[in-house]
């Protein structure tokens, strides 16, 4: 997962046809023991997304390198064209830290947790989203396609669109975007949306993500919306068309299926059990450190069953991976503190001298090693509160090339829409989780086999690839068809709306 970078090779400035900005680049800034920095490709979903796109289209990714003060020039790095923004510590704790992460992301989560509303933070975050915009628009070629990524960067396409008409826009929101009664709470609600509209496309992680946008859009700014475009009003008075609607993201199903063939990976899967001291069951969650994933109540669910004899940690246990995440974040910390906490109650009345209730890893692993736990787990956890989308569930059934194993699911992640054959819990509801947990540990072979065989075939069917494509077909259908109507028309020509009746969401 983390092949070694060789050494970046400062090159001269290249005009790219196809431009990815995202908050981060897909590298991680790794210095050695003797002080020499490198690059190496960081893990994640959106990197792991977005990467064959980019390699096959020769493009440019517009990016932070996730450390402060990292003021490099572009360079290559295995076929894409990097080009680093720099952010200072100030940038990081006022854009990155407080207006995308203290803010945007709880509020977009359905105020899990509170967000805060700091005018400092959003001056960074708008101050900083020109920065990127500024980047990108260097690095476009004439008429390029841009393709920006999440909610840390919303404002990006409309100032992009103002600096570069030529450009052809889209945003991808990989978070929920919510309700009306949550969204309106945001101060900069307008301009957030305003934002947004600079795009051709705008792509969400399910229909009702799309529906919710839409909604806002009609209250706060009063635009004409059908079905899935949306009529934007030009400075002079022409108009133009925008799309926004679900595009659920995937995984690249063929890497984790080839992984799970390895005999490497496997023997690791055997000596994963072993080592948990040869359980009859493997329970497993895997999650960034997040408020949003629903680990306490998995724990509390987990820690009842227990507590009612109706488990033994002789039997079942639970491994927990909670990849750090934000750590500077007060919602964050607190989080550790819960979290760690509860494993060490439920570990302290339950562990024997062999067995333990939870095995909890506060770090994260390389690819392999977790193919190797989806291989060992007979139970996926997947239990969060509210998720844009959960690759880790289809991580799992990709992995799963037995056909055997049982994802439980949370119908409140965006996975659920097209993972119908999952068992689907209500996380809030614990004795309804409860329920679900000992059904999946119980469930026979066959009918594991059955959902698993349905699960996968969705999740091969519908991978990476064909996400970035249809995102990309719907760039370029609106770069060839959407051309701005006649001032003091609102309509504009175009796509019939038949198109937008896209069956998938996630
Ligand atoms: C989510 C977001 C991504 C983000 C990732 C990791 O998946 O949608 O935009 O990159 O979490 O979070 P981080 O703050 O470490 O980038």
């Amino acid at each position: 997962m983390t092949a070694r970078a060789t050494p970046p090779q400062t090159t001269p400035r290249r005009q790219a046809d196809l431009v990815v900005v995202a908050n981060r680049l897909p590298v991680d800034r790794v210095v050695d023991g003797d002080g020499e920095p490198s690059w190496r490709r960081s893990p994640g979903g959106l990197v792991t997304a977005l990467e064959p796109v980019m390699r096959r289209a020769d493009g440019a990714w517009v990016g932070w390198p996730g450390q402060p003060d990292v003021d490099v020039e572009p360079f290559e790095f295995e076929g894409t064209h990097l080009v680093p923004v720099a952010l200072s510590a100030d940038d990081i704790e006022l854009y990155y830290e407080g207006m995308s992460n203290d803010t945007f992301w709880p509020l977009y989560h359905d105020v899990i947790s509170e967000p805060r509303y700091r005018r400092v933070w959003w001056d960074a975050y708008v101050r900083v989203n020109r920065r990127f915009a500024e980047a990108a628009a260097a690095v476009a070629a004439d008429g390029a396609t841009v393709w920006v990524q999440d909610y840390q960067l919303q404002l990006v396409p409309r100032m992009l669109r103002e600096a570069r008409p030529d450009l052809t826009i889209g945003y991808f929101h990989h978070i929920p975007f919510p309700a009306y009664g949550l969204y309106s709470q945001l101060p900069w609600r307008r301009q957030v949306l305003e934002g947004l509209l600079g795009a051709d496309v705008i792509g969400f992680q399910r229909v009702a993500d799309a529906g919710n946008f839409a909604r806002a859009v009609r209250r706060q700014l009063r635009y004409e919306t059908k079905a899935s475009g949306i009529t934007v009003p030009n400075p002079d008075g022409s108009s133009r068309r925008a799309l926004a609607k679900a595009y659920p993201i995937s995984i690249d199903a063929t890497s984790y299926i080839e992984l799970a063939r390895r005999e490497d990976v496997k023997a690791r899967a055997v000596e994963i059990r072993e080592s948990l001291g040869n359980p009859k069951k493997i329970l497993l969650g895997v999650d960034r450190l997040d408020y949003t994933k629903g680990i306490r109540h998995r724990m509390k669910a987990f820690g009842e069953l227990l507590e009612d004899g109706k488990l033994s940690v002789e039997d079942v246990t639970l491994v927990q991976v909670a990849s750090p995440s934000r750590e500077r974040v007060g919602a964050y910390m607190q989080l550790r503190d819960e979290i760690e906490l509860t494993v060490g109650r439920i570990n302290g009345d339950h562990d024997t001298m062999d067995h333990t209730a939870i095995r909890y890893l506060h770090q994260a692993y390389p690819r392999e090693e977790m193919v190797a736990l989806f291989l060992a787990a007979d139970v996926m956890l997947v239990t969060a509160l509210r998720d844009g989308m959960n690759l880790v569930a289809k991580e799992y059934v990709a992995s799963r090339i037995d056909n055997r194993g049982v994802l439980v699911l949370s119908e409140f992640a965006g996975a659920a829409d097209e993972l119908p054959s999952a068992v689907r819990i209500n996380p809030h509801d614990i004795d309804g989780m409860k329920d679900a947990i000992m059904r999946a540990i119980e469930m026979p072979s066959a009918e594991q086999g059955r959902r698993m065989r349905a699960l996968r075939k969705k999740v091969i069917d519908s991978d990476v690839a064909r996400w970035s494509q249809s995102f990309l077909d719907a760039l370029a259908d609106a770069r060839d068809h959407h051309r701005p109507t006649a001032p003091g028309r609102l309509e504009g020509p175009g796509r019939s709306d038949a198109t937008t009746a896209r069956g998938t969401r996630s």
